[in-house]
Parts: C-alpha cells; sequence; structure tokens
C-alpha cells in the first residue's frame, strides 16, 4: 500500500528546536518521529512511502536513505517552494496509481488504519478523512457529517455552543488518484481550504471514519512533552530501547551510570550516556545519546537530545535541551526553557523560566537571553 508523507513544514510552533532539525526528525524516545510513524504505518502493510519534503529535505534524505534499514520503500520529492498540503500530493502525482493514504508529518497516533482503509473501499469513497475528538473544538476547524458518515459540511472554529460536533480533522486522508486532477500543478494548494470544499461542491463520495485512538500533534513544545511523557508513563503501549536498567528506566548499550547515581523512572537513556555520582534524573525524562551528566546535578521531567554535556551541580526541570548542547557547572535552566542545537551556557548562568535560546548561541553567567 502507498502512502504520501507530507514533511515540508518549517515546524514554525517548534522553534527554536526546529531551526536546525526538521520537525519529522525530532527525536521521540531517542528516535527520530518519523521512525515511529513509518513503524505504525508499516504495522498496516503500509509499505511504499513518499516523502513531500521542502524545509531540510537532506536531514531527513541522510537518515532514512532507500528505507530499507526500516522495512518501507522511501521515495523523496522535494518542492523548490512550498506547495501546501493538497499542493504537495500533486506534486507526487507521478508516484500516486493506486488507492493511497496521505499522512500529515507531525501526528502521533495509534489509529486503525486498517479498519479505515475497509470504510473507504466499503463506502466506495473516492476520499475518506480520519476524525479525532477534542474537548474544545472552538479552538479548531469541525467537521460535520451526516449518520452514514458522509462528510457534510468544514466549520472553521465554531463557537463552543454553536458546534454540531467536537470531531475535527486528524490529517490522515484516503484517496483515489482521480482526484488528483483537482489540484492545480505548481500552486500553493490546501486540503482544508481548497480541495475538501470543492469535493463537497461538485458531490465527490467523501467519508470520515471516526476514531477515539490516541491522537497527538506534535507540533507544539507541549505536545511534544506530552508524547513523550505519554510513552513513558505507559498511555500509549511502545517498545523501549535498550534494556531494563532497573524498575521503569531503560538504557541502551554502552551506558555508565555510577552505582550512587539516582534515577527516578520513568527515564530511558541513550547508548554511550555517562551519569556521574549522586547527580538524579528524575521521571519522566528522556537522556539523549553520547550525553554526560556531572556529578550532583539534576535533570528533572526534561528531554535531553543527543551529545548534550552537563556540567557538575546544575539543575535543569521540565526543559527540551537539542543536540550538542554545552551547559556548565552551577547553572538552574528553569521549566520551559528550550535550548536550540549546540548552545552553549557558561557556568553557574541562570535561564528564566520559558527561555528559548537560539541554535549556536554562547549564554554567559550573566545574562539570560531569549530568541
Ligand atoms: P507550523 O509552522 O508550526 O504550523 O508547522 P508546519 O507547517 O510544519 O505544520 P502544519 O501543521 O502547518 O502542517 C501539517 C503537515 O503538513 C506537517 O507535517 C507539515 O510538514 C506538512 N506541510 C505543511 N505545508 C507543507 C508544504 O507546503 N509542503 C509539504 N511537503 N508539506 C507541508
Amino acid at each position: 500500500m502507498k502512502a504520501v508523507i507530507l514533511v515540508g513544514g518549517e515546524g514554525t510552533r517548534l522553534r527554536p528546536l526546529t531551526y536546525s532539525t526538521p520537525k519529522p526528525m525530532v527525536p521521540i524516545l531517542n528516535r527520530p518521529f518519523l521512525e515511529h510513524m513509518l513503524s505504525y504505518m508499516k504495522s498496516h502493510r503500509i509499505d511504499d512511502v513518499i516523502l513531500a519534503l521542502c524545509y531540510l529535505p537532506d536531514h531527513i534524505r541522510d537518515y532514512f536513505g532507500d528505507g530499507g534499514d526500516f522495512g518501507v520503500k522511501l521515495s523523496y520529492v522535494v518542492e523548490s517552494s512550498p506547495l501546501g498540503t493538497a499542493g504537495a500530493v500533486k506534486n507526487v502525482a507521478q508516484h500516486l496509481d493506486e488507492t493511497f493514504f496521505v499522512f500529515n508529518g507531525d501526528v502521533f497516533t495509534d489509529m486503525n488504519l486498517s479498519e479505515m482503509l475497509e470504510t473507504h473501499r466499503r463506502k466506495s469513497a473516492k476520499a475518506t478523512i480520519a476524525l479525532t475528538p477534542v474537548d474544545d473544538p472552538s479552538m479548531y476547524g469541525v467537521v460535520e457529517t451526516d449518520a452514514d458518515g458522509r462528510v457534510k459540511r468544514f466549520v472553521e472554529k465554531p463557537r463552543r455552543e454553536e458546534a454540531t460536533t467536537n470531531m475535527i480533522n486528524a490529517g490522515t486522508y484516503i484517496l483515489e488518484p482521480s482526484l488528483l486532477e483537482y489540484i492545480p500543478s505548481n500552486e500553493n494548494y490546501m486540503f482544508e481550504r481548497g480541495l475538501f470544499p470543492l469535493l463537497l461542491e461538485r458531490g465527490e463520495p467523501f467519508y470520515s471514519f471516526s476514531s477515539q485512538a490516541y491522537w497527538i500533534d506534535i507540533g507544539t513544545p507541549e505536545k511534544y512533552m506530552k508524547v513523550n511523557n505519554d510513552l513513558l508513563t505507559g498511555k500509549i503501549a511502545t517498545d523501549f530501547p535498550g534494556s531494563v536498567h532497573k524498575k521503569n528506566v531503560w538504557a541502551e548499550e554502552g551506558h555508565k551510570i555510577h552505582p550512587k547515581a539516582n534515577i527516578d523512572g520513568p527515564v530511558v537513556i541513550g547508548r554511550d550516556c555517562f551519569i556521574e555520582a549522586h547527580a538524579r534524573v528524575v521521571g519522566p525524562s528522556v537522556i539523549g545519546p553520547h550525553c554526560y551528566i556531572g556529578a550532583g546535578s539534576l535533570v528533572e521531567k526534561s528531554i535531553v537530545w543527543h551529545n548534550v554535556a552537563i556540567g557538575k551541580d546544575t539543575k535543569i526541570r521540565q526543559c527540551i535541551i537539542a543536540d550538542a548542547v554545552n551547559i556548565g557547572e552551577g547553572c538552574d535552566i528553569a521549566a520551559g526553557c528550550i535550548i536550540g542545537n549546540n548552545a552553549s551556557i557558561e557556568d553557574n548562568a541562570l535561564l528564566s523560566p520559558e527561555t528559548k535560546i537560539m541554535p549556536g548561541t554562547e549564554i554567559s553567567a550573566s545574562h539570560s537571553s531569549g530568541c
């Protein structure tokens, strides 16, 4: 089965993380988000995947190659300028000669894709859109359907009291190739504002697939943290990388955890990590591969990417620390800070809550800075 994954967006809401790491490569339990996605798709027999790229395409291509290591066939098509969600699918039309899935490349879900495909076929639909419930529909575009699941109307941000449904677009579609004719070539064109209203206008058989499965769009720092936490705390099932170091602590090979270090799970520790005596890691936390945590330091409820060095007696709480960041001794990094790739924080620096540090920035003890 074929699928297109839309991975061309700049991920502006996840900045500064996405200035140098495209959103699909942002790690979840120490594996790029897209790797989780491919494994989920494969479990539903989707094994021929076209990646519609635009922003930082080489990061993705270099890691995944032809897909062989991940059990899927991967093709890449790069847009020279963003074509929008539907425009990006039109741009890969040469690969699409049978029923295919389209996925937003930033949704973590365990929705049943096989059932969705079955629904699409049973209804003889030309398009099927997956729907997921939200608590407050006034923040989203909702999708109204009839009793048979046929899509009737898209309503953008309805007032709470006027909303007739709380089901929103889950960012997964099944389309028949004949619909590609409705999408203009080489033009920025969106599903929500372009193709979908047009399908309704033309009376095409456009159906929905409602699912109560786990669903989260990882596109903001809060939601990115949440999906990691939900996996670590077992809200959604996953295979943890590495082996069990102790209860609720998983560590990959090559780690050196001092017997006097204190790891309170749930915590995942990447390969070749070095954790010194009296350092504390409090879960839910993820420590990426090749990290160093100095003696007496605290890392609490945080996500630390690859190759991060943390000096002794430093405190980090509820933060996201990107690749190759250097944090000195005696620092205090308050809740909600996000530190971009290759930044460097001098000894004794204090970062106030929610500070965002641009990639490559050097922060001295006398000042804290944001982007
Ligand atoms: P924000 O800037 O934070 O909104 O992120 P985004 O643009 O990356 O994501 P958004 O939620 O707006 O888009 C949903 C999905 O469509 C994401 O997986 C994007 O990568 C993808 N996407 C959005 N626009 C384009 C585009 O022009 N081309 C391609 N190929 N993909 C796109």
